[in-house]
């Protein structure tokens, strides 16, 4: 052990399943960043063939996983000699313990096996994908106990919150975590205003630019309601404990008030490097400040009460989470088919928290095994939500 830091000289491996998207581009810039510090093992993607092979020519990883096979000899043909090529779900799931440190920046429940894979290898996961805890909280809480295995959050306001629990605080010292939400494109408005807005008005987001589901769930706050479950999960504090405050400059990412009536918060500007490169560097900094604050030209931090008679989706996310059980699975299934169907103009944007209210009001709590059952919880929980979607129509 060398350095300020007293971190090892030899680079920390990485794998990053879902490297072509927002968190996956730019975890690769943070990689780029400090190229002595970190090695890219592995590199993964759904179907983005000329992004994974740009990608592969710059950082040399041993091995890359497609998840759409018919894309795998396009690829094969493109990639550096001696790369290997892995396809399918299973082979996704099989470069996730390649590294000392795995990425999940895969969209959605499709990231749950990413997540296990990882955890049950022991490995530090750099969690974006807040899916697969906040679905498969049962399975991946029991994952999470393989010995060497931790998650260390990527979403920058479980970042922040990681960051503020630092320094060996006890949980007796937390009075609550307050998240932070910029409030997304549609702050202010009413019930009323918000009839027909767009998918390219949803896509507007004020202060993070991201993948275009996660930017549909901060316009509805859902985004915030998964958050609040993925805040319980992460630090294992009661949801009378969890607050959220609307924060429109994406500066404070999130805080612990204190029992003695202290709040520490985490300050940055918005750029999510900053939390990716916190993840991969934990328990050390990166050199590179993504982020840093310009004082001179900061000006103002405002804070207001979300409004819940609009952005229903925000209570709907916290019922399902003190309901506990599948209630998040069901909720979390019902929420992306409805985004997808607004995505693809199927139903309005004032549908989505219907459905989503119609699918968790038909969860089915059955006991946990395994992965399998909430793997069936997820797909019967999809079926109902395809029925709400084609009840609603274009009607909302
Ligand atoms: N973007 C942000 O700033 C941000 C902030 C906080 C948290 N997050 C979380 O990070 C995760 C990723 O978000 P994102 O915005 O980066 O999404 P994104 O830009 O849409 O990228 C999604 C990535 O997942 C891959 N993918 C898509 N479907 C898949 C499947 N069925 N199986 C495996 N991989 C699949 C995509 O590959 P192809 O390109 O080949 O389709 C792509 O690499 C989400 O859980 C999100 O909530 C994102």
């Amino acid at each position: 052990m060398t350095g300020r830091q007293g971190r090892s000289q030899r680079p920390v491996t990485v794998s990053i399943v879902g490297s072509t998207g927002s968190i996956g581009t730019q975890a690769l810039d943070v990689v780029n960043s400090e190229p002595d510090r970190f090695k890219v093992v592995a590199l993964g993607a759904w179907r983005s063939v000329d992004l994974l092979v740009s990608q592969a020519r710059q950082f040399r990883p041993d091995v890359v996983a497609i998840g759409d096979a018919s894309a795998a000899p396009a690829l094969a043909a493109a990639l550096p000699p001696g790369t290997e090529v892995v396809t399918g779900i299973e082979g996704l799931v099989s470069i996730a313990p390649l590294g000392e440190v795995v990425v999940n920046a895969v969209v959605g429940f499709a990231g749950l096996p990413v997540t296990l894979a990882a955890l049950e290898a022991g490995r530090r996961l750099a969690l974006a994908n807040k899916e697969s805890l906040i679905a498969g909280a049962p399975v991946v809480q029991r994952a999470r106990r393989t010995p060497g295995a931790e998650i260390i959050p990527v979403d920058s306001e479980h970042c922040a919150l990681h960051q503020c629990l630092r320094a060996g605080r006890s949980p007796d010292e937390v009075a609550r975590l307050v998240l932070t939400a910029s409030g997304g494109p549609f702050r202010g408005r009413t019930r009323a205003e918000l009839q027909g807005v767009t998918v390219e008005e949803a896509l507007a987001h004020p202060t993070w630019r991201m993948g275009p589901k996660i930017t549909v769930d901060s316009s509805t706050l859902m985004n915030k309601g998964l958050e609040v479950i993925e805040a319980h999960e992460l630090f294992g504090v009661e949801y009378d404990r969890l607050a959220v405050i609307i924060h429109p400059q994406s500066v404070v990412h999130s805080m612990v008030e204190f029992t003695d009536g202290a709040t520490v918060a985490q300050l940055s500007n918005p750029d999510m490097r900053l939390p990716i490169g916190y993840a991969l560097a934990y328990p050390d900094r990166l050199q590179h400040p993504f982020g840093a604050i310009d004082w001179a030209t900061l000006r103002r931090l405002d804070f207001e009460q979300p409004d819940r008679d609009v952005f229903v989706c925000l209570d709907l996310a916290e019922q399902a989470g003190r309901a506990g059980g599948l209630a998040p699975a069901w909720l979390n299934a019902g929420n992306e088919v409805a985004v997808a169907a607004f995505l693809e103009g199927r139903v309005g944007w004032g549908a989505i928290a219907s459905v989503v209210a119609d699918t968790v009001d038909a969860c089915e709590q059955i006991p946990v095994a395994d992965a399998g059952d909430v793997i069936e919880a997820d797909r019967r929980a999809r079926e109902r939500a395809e029925q709400a979607v084609r009840r609603r129509g274009l009607a909302a």
